[in-house]
């Protein structure tokens, strides 16, 4: 049986326009992000993971090649069309958390029910809130909250939205070991549940380990992947890449 790609990137390459040169960043990256499927995205730091993974999810367009999701092509979207698919489809926990700034931590996971109009369910939504670690920040104003707590934050609104596929760039990066299980818990839960998938960017191959596939970005150009044995295996990986990077 074969199932289609939830995500289908073809040879897609991008560059920026740097004091008027082109740098490139990305190399022809052809990747598909299957249903049911948590893919890791590794390689050293400028390889170019963020910039693929705005591209994967349509916030970013492509220089060259193309992006479709559930089957269409993103660039012949328009930006309407674009912007509610990232309201209900896709869910986003990035590194700069998205968050509103003058609402609370509760405001910020009952968003998208405002947005459209909705009454968020206050319980269901503080639940979710308690089950990512933030029972006694529910009505924290984001400012003083952590870095960690903001993305948890970030986290438990996309758990609430249940987007199709749910990108995460480096979620457990300012989080102690016990909150880091936490979310990466949570998320492996979302990408077994029927036809959802995760994309997870990440420089912790614990994180990566617990993934189906692992794929290895090096100067902008995919050079590998991995179905991850254990947490051993992947750092071996990518410390040979590292090494790569530096010499
Ligand atoms: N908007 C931009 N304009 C110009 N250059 C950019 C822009 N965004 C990214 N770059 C450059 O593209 C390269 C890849 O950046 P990117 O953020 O994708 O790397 P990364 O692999 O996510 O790194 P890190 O692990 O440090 O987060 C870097 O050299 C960066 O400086
Ligand atoms: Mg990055």
């Amino acid at each position: 049986m074969s199932t289609a790609p939830t995500v289908h990137a073809h040879q897609v390459s991008k560059s920026f326009s740097v004091d008027g040169k082109d740098l490139p960043v990305l190399h022809e990256v052809s990747l598909q992000i299957m249903p049911e499927q948590m893919v890791a995205i590794m390689g050293p730091s400028g390889s170019g993971k963020s910039t693929l993974m705005y591209c994967l999810a349509g916030l970013d367009q492509p220089t060259s090649g193309q992006v479709s999701f559930n089957g269409t092509d993103l660039a012949g979207r328009s930006r309407k069309a674009l912007a509610e698919m990232r309201r209900g489809e896709l869910g986003f926990v990035f590194q700069s958390y998205n968050l509103v700034p003058t609402l609370t931590a509760y405001e910020n996971v009952a968003l998208p029910y405002l947005l459209s109009g909705k009454k968020p369910p206050r319980e269901q939504l503080v639940a979710i809130m308690n089950e990512v670690g933030l029972e006694h920040r529910v009505d924290a104003k984001v400012p003083s909250m952590s870095g960690g707590e903001q993305q948890r934050t970030a986290l438990a609104r996309v758990l609430a939205q249940q987007p199709q596929i749910v990108f995460a760039d480096e979620p457990t990066g300012a989080l102690d070991s016990r909150s880091g299980e936490l979310v990466m818990a949570k998320l492996a839960e979302v990408a077994r549940e029927p036809g959802r998938s995760v994309v997870v960017v990440t420089h912790d191959p614990g994180v990566a380990a617990r993934c189906d596939r692992v794929v290895f970005l090096f100067d902008g150009r995919l050079t590998g992947e991995l179905r991850p044995q254990n947490v051993a295996q992947v750092a071996d990986v990518l410390t040979q890449l590292t090494e790569r990077a530096q010499a």
